[in-house]
């Protein structure tokens, strides 16, 4: 779509540019397509006295400075909406993967340790009937909450702004954060990653959470408190965890939470399903390219400079 409409600089290798290698060929772009780990900060932008459009294949835009591209009138576009179901399925195989033990159950078979069938063997927690925390009901904590409703869980959300619950009324009740922590059985993070989000699951909170309970999150590593996190895992107070996002991403060789068997982990695969990162790069490149015609983005997550 891109190669039709503009003359195209494409980042050749796996791991994402450096940002002297990223802003030497914003010097002269009009426009840049960029993914989640590509920083575009206030010094990056400086660099680019060109640029009239950023557009992320990603909803989170916790990498790029967006008080910096709005003060340049640059518009940002990202990916909302279309990976919403795809990563609450991710939220929900974590979920279930933790509660079950369902990594661990493998790799016991794959070991050849499966002998005999024993009544107390690898048992987990029950999910149907079991409470739900949801941390952020904005569109993806909407979806889990639905999928958990499907499920016979009971299921309270947590949220900076209490809006319509619309076809959740009756199956979702709200809650202030710490009690939601003390009641939930399952707690899931859905809030993006910002200054008032980062560590809001941190030591003190993971300490309020129901102990036995289970926590997932899909959302941003910053907003929990990796090592509470692994530290209250490796003590059995919290049961397990499932997690798709890291403080640092990739995780690295030294993370304790590599060392527990109650904790199932992936590598930031929320909404990666075929039909979820065509329908993300397609409308990224849709944002692109409204923003270099001088029209609004389709998803733009600065719509003031348009004003
Ligand atoms: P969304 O619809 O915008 O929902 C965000 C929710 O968080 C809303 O309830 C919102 O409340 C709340 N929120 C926003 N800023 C906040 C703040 N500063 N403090 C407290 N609450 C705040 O976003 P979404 O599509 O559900 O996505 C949520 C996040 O999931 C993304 O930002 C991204 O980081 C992450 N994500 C991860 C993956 C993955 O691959 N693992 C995939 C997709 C998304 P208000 O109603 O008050 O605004
Ligand atoms: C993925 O993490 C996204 O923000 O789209």
């Amino acid at each position: 779509m891109l190669s039709v409409r503009c003359e195209l600089e494409v980042w050749p290798e796996r791991a994402a540019p450096p940002p002297d290698a990223l802003a030497r060929r914003l010097a002269t772009a009009d426009g840049l397509l960029c993914l989640l780990t590509d920083r575009v900060d206030a010094a990056l932008l400086a660099r680019a006295p060109r640029l009239r459009a950023i557009s992320s294949v990603s909803v989170g835009l916790d990498h790029i400075d967006l008080a910096a591209a709005t003060a340049r009138a640059i518009p940002v576009g990202h990916t909302p909406g279309v990976l919403t179901e795809t990563t609450a399925d991710l939220a929900f195989a974590l979920l279930l993967a933790a509660s079950r033990r369902v990594v661990e159950a493998d790799r016991f078979v794959r070991a050849g340790e499966w002998r005999v069938w024993e009544p107390d063997l690898l048992l987990g927690r029950d999910v149907h009937g079991a409470t739900l925390g949801i941390v952020g009901l904005g569109a993806i904590g909407r979806a889990v909450a639905r999928r958990a409703r499907g499920f016979g869980m009971r299921v309270l959300a947590w949220s900076r702004t209490r809006r319509p619950l619309g076809d959740l009324e009756g199956a979702v009740a709200w809650s202030a954060l710490p009690e939601l922590l003390a009641a939930a059985d399952f707690v899931s993070v859905h809030v993006p990653l910002a200054p008032e989000t980062r560590g809001l699951l941190d030591a003190r909170a993971l300490a309020a959470m129901k102990p036995g309970a289970i926590l997932v999150n899909t959302a941003r590593g910053g907003i929990v408190d990796e090592a509470a996190l692994a530290e209250a895992l490796r003590e059995g107070r919290l049961a397990g965890a499932g997690l798709d996002v890291f403080e640092r991403e990739p995780l690295e060789r030294e993370s304790p939470l590599l060392g527990l068997p109650n904790v199932v982990l992936a590598p930031h695969i929320g909404s990666a399903s075929v039909a979820t990162r065509a329908r993300m790069a397609e409308l990224a490149a849709e944002n692109l390219m409204a923003a270099l015609d001088g029209k609004p983005m389709p998803a733009c997550a600065n719509p003031e400079v348009y004003r």
